[in-house]
């Protein structure tokens, strides 16, 4: 295949499990309140999956929509990328699990790991992947079954997550730009501000880990914060400089969705609070997946429009954070 200029988002698709979780229940189960929760995140309700759906099955669901948008039978999908933090086991990689249940068969497939970033980091490898001629049709997945991989015994994380996936669909060529040049970054020293210490190779599963409820995702809430707020405001003026456009090109900006607090800082940094897309209110905090979602209901509610310019930008543990700017072209 030649090398192409630029790539195009073809279809979108996302998939949220049936079980709503509200503040009011999550007070039954932890010390917490619903005015709590609604001050310090915008968070009323999040989706919970059920106990036969992995993040495999999630992913899927969000796929066939994405293929039905995009108008493609899954046997053209030539890349299959899973961004996910809570897989349906280490290995095979769950991007394998959802190829053999969507039917992607002449895909070749893998996980990504970027934690809360991992949609944008998949977008962007896919992109090039694309623009160097090697595949010419990609499906991007951001999916997550977070409920597994938090500590329902701690108030300060187990509020804040929510499960759920979305999709993409990429191909070469198309209108206008397309997928334009990321920024990303990522910071290791400051891993253990936000991980899940146990069941790896580092600290393996054993009755004591266990015990000591290492499995669990663990959080310093107010360093990941400050964090956030900066990095991706500082990601959003890196890429709309590499791409030459200012802050004033954009018609939408698609942050992560992880607190409605840290979105709207950003917001009035930037100078943009009248053309952000949140939906935090309702899904809550669904890490990689977050940002595939958003942009599926803000095309399908039509607040993307055709030759619009879009920003997205994510922030999630390593840490790591990005930020890319698309032409909506369809
Ligand atoms: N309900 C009621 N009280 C709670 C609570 C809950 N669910 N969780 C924590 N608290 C309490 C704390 O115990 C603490 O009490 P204390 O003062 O008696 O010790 C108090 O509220 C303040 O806790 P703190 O953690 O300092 O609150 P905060 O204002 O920083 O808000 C977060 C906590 C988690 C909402 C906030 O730090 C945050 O959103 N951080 C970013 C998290 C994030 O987005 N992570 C993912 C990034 S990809």
């Amino acid at each position: 295949m030649e090398p192409t200029r630029t790539v195009s988002i073809i279809g979108t698709g996302s998939y949220l499990p049936e079980k709503v979780l509200t503040n009011r229940d999550l007070e039954k189960i932890v010390e917490t309140s619903d005015e709590w929760i609604y001050a310090r995140t915008g968070m009323r309700e999040r989706h919970i999956a059920a106990a036969d759906q992995a993040s495999s099955d999630l992913g899927a669901e969000a796929a066939k929509k994405a293929l039905e948008d995009a108008g493609i039978p899954a046997t053209e999908i030539d890349l299959l990328i899973v961004a996910t933090l809570s897989p349906d086991m280490f290995f095979p990689s769950t991007a394998c699990f959802v190829q053999e249940k969507i039917g992607a068969t002449n895909a070749f497939c893998y996980d990504l790991g970027a934690a809360c970033s991992g949609f944008l980091y998949a977008l962007d490898a896919a992109k090039n992947q694309i623009l160097s001629g090697a595949v010419k049709t990609a499906l991007v997945i951001g999916s997550e079954k977070m409920s597994t991989f938090i500590d329902w015994e701690d108030r300060g994380t187990c509020i804040l997550f929510g499960d759920g996936a979305g999709a993409a669909v990429l191909r070469a060529g198309g209108e206008g730009r397309g997928i334009m040049q990321s920024a990303m970054g990522s910071d290791g020293s400051l891993a253990d501000l936000l991980w899940t210490p146990g069941g790896g190779s580092r600290n393996p599963a054993t009755h004591e880990m266990i015990d000591q409820r290492q499995q669990y995702l663990k959080m310093q809430g107010r360093e990941v914060f400050k964090h956030a707020v900066v990095r991706m405001g500082e990601a959003v003026l890196q890429a709309l400089e590499k791409n030459n456009l200012t802050v004033d090109d954009i018609k939408c900006f698609i942050p992560h969705q992880a607190n409605i607090r840290i979105i709207d800082s950003i917001a009035k940094r930037l100078g943009i609070a009248d053309r952000i897309y949140t939906n935090v209110d309702k899904y809550a905090n669904t890490s990689s997946a977050a940002l595939a979602i958003a942009l599926d209901e803000a095309v399908k509610d039509g607040t993307i429009q055709k030759g619009d310019l879009v920003a997205l930008t994510v922030f999630g543990g390593g840490f790591t954070w990005g930020a890319n700017v698309l032409e909506w072209g369809k």
